[in-house]
C-alpha cells in the first residue's frame, strides 16, 4: 500500500494503529485525519509526527473535508463520537453526524476513489434489554454466567455474532450497526473491499480515559494520581464485568487482516480482550491498586443508566477460526504498560486525568 487515510487518527484508537501502520510499511504515507474534538488529543499530534505520520485537521462530517486527502489504497476509518451515553437527555446531533453521517461520506469517498475500507464497530450494537436478561450468577467480587449456560448467542465463553440484535441499544450503537449495513450494502452494490471489527472495551497507553470511555486507564489514573472514584449502577457494588482488549492485539489483528485482503468480506467479526481477560470493577480496583501501589476507597452510586449493562464478555471464536489471531496480552501486562506511561508523562497527564 501507498497512502492509508486514518480518521479518528487524533484519537486513541487511531493514532496507535496510525503509527503502528507506518512503522510495518515504511514507504507508505500514512494520514491521519480528525477534527480534534477529544480532549487530550493535541497530545497525540507531537507523537504522530514524531513516527512520520502526517496530520490533516478535518471533519468526517464535511465531504469536502476527505475529497481534500485524494485516493488511498486503505481508509481506517476509526473516527467517532464513542460514548455510549451521548444523547440520553441531550441532543443526538452530534454521535448521528460523525458516526454515520460521517461513515456514509467515508463510504462514497471510497466508491468515487476507489480503496478498502476497515471499520471499527462495537460490541454496543447488541441490545441492551437482552444483554441485561442474562441469567447472571453473582459471587463476592463479580456477576458471571454459569459454566454449563448458554443460550441464543451467548455461553459462559462470552457474547456471539449470533446474539439476537432486536431491542435498544443506545445511539452511539444504533449509529454503529446502521453503519455496518450500509457497508454490506456498499461491498455487493460496489464491490468496494470492506472489513468490519466489532471491537469490545479495547484499552493501552495514550487513551485519555473519562468516566464513559476507557474505564481501563481512568481506573489506573486515578488510584495513581488520587483523584475520586465511584462504582455505577447496578448497586454501586461494581460487580459489573467487561473483557480487556489491549491495544498492541488490536494492531497485531490489523496487521493479519491487511496481509490477506482478498479474504475479507463485509461480515462483522467480534474482536475483544476475551474470556481470559475479564476483569469486574471490583477486581480492576484491586489490579490498579496493587500494580500503582496507591489504594484509593470508592465511592459507590447505586443507580444504573439507560445505557449501562452488567456484563459483556467477547466471543472471538469465529475470528480465531478465520485467521488464527487471539488476544496474547493479558489484563495485568495492559496494566503495566498504562502506568508506565501515566508515571513517564505524569506532568502533562496529571491534570487530564486525575479530576
Ligand atoms: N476504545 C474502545 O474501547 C472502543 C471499543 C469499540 C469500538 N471503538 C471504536 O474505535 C474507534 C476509535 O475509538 P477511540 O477509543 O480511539 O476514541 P477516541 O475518542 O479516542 O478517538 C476518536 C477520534 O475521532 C475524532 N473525531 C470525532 N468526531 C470526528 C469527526 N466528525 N471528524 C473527524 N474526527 C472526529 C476525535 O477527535 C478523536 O480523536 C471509534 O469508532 C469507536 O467507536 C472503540
Amino acid at each position: 500500500m501507498k497512502r492509508i487515510l486514518v480518521t479518528g487518527g487524533g484519537g486513541f484508537v487511531g493514532s496507535h494503529l496510525a503509527i503502528a501502520l507506518k512503522q510495518h510499511n515504511e514507504n507508505c504515507q500514512v494520514l491521519a485525519l480528525d477534527n480534534l474534538r477529544r480532549r487530550g488529543s493535541e497530545w497525540i499530534l507531537p507523537r504522530l509526527a514524531a513516527h512520520g505520520v502526517e496530520f490533516m485537521h478535518g471533519d468526517i462530517r464535511n465531504a469536502s473535508d476527505l475529497a481534500e486527502v485524494g485516493p488511498v489504497d486503505l481508509l481506517l476509518e476509526c473516527a467517532a463520537e464513542p460514548s455510549v451515553h451521548t444523547g440520553y437527555g441531550g441532543s443526538p446531533a452530534y454521535v448521528l453526524e460523525s458516526n454515520l453521517l460521517g461513515l456514509i461520506h467515508c463510504l462514497e469517498y471510497l466508491r468515487q476513489n476507489g480503496g478498502k475500507l476497515l471499520f471499527l464497530s462495537t460490541s454496543r450494537v447488541y441490545p441492551i434489554a437482552p444483554l441485561r436478561a442474562l441469567p447472571l450468577q453473582e459471587d463476592a467480587s463479580r456477576l458471571f454466567l454459569p459454566p454449563q449456560a448458554s443460550g441464543e448467542g451467548w455461553s459462559a465463553t462470552g457474547i456471539a455474532e449470533t446474539f439476537p440484535l432486536q431491542g435498544s441499544r443506545s445511539l452511539y450503537g444504533a449509529t454503529k450497526l446502521s453503519a455496518e449495513l450500509l457497508i454490506a450494502e456498499y461491498a455487493e452494490l460496489y464491490q468496494l473491499p470492506a472489513t468490519v471489527l466489532r471491537c469490545g472495551v479495547i484499552a493501552g497507553p495514550w487513551q485519555m480515559g473519562k468516566v464513559d470511555q476507557g474505564v481501563f486507564v481512568l481506573w489506573m489514573a486515578r488510584h495513581l494520581y488520587q483523584g475520586k472514584l465511584s462504582y455505577s449502577g447496578f448497586g454501586g457494588q461494581g460487580k459489573q464485568v467487561r473483557d480487556f482488549l489491549h491495544i498492541d492485539d488490536l494492531s497485531d489483528l490489523i496487521q493479519l487482516q491487511l496481509a490477506a485482503t482478498e479474504k475479507w468480506d463485509s461480515t462483522p467479526l467480534n474482536a475483544g480482550g476475551g474470556v481470559q481477560n475479564t476483569l469486574s470493577l471490583c477486581e480492576l480496583s484491586a489490579l490498579a491498586t496493587q500494580v500503582t501501589g496507591c489504594p484509593l476507597p470508592l465511592g459507590s452510586q447505586p443507580e444504573t443508566r439507560a445505557a449501562d449493562i452488567p456484563y459483556y464478555v467477547t466471543d472471538h471464536a469465529r475470528l480465531t477460526s478465520r485467521c488464527g489471531w487471539r488476544p496474547q496480552r493479558s489484563v495485568a501486562t495492559l496494566a503495566e504498560d498504562v502506568v508506565r506511561w501515566l508515571v513517564d508523562y505524569r506532568a502533562q497527564l496529571e491534570p487530564l486525568l486525575r479530576a
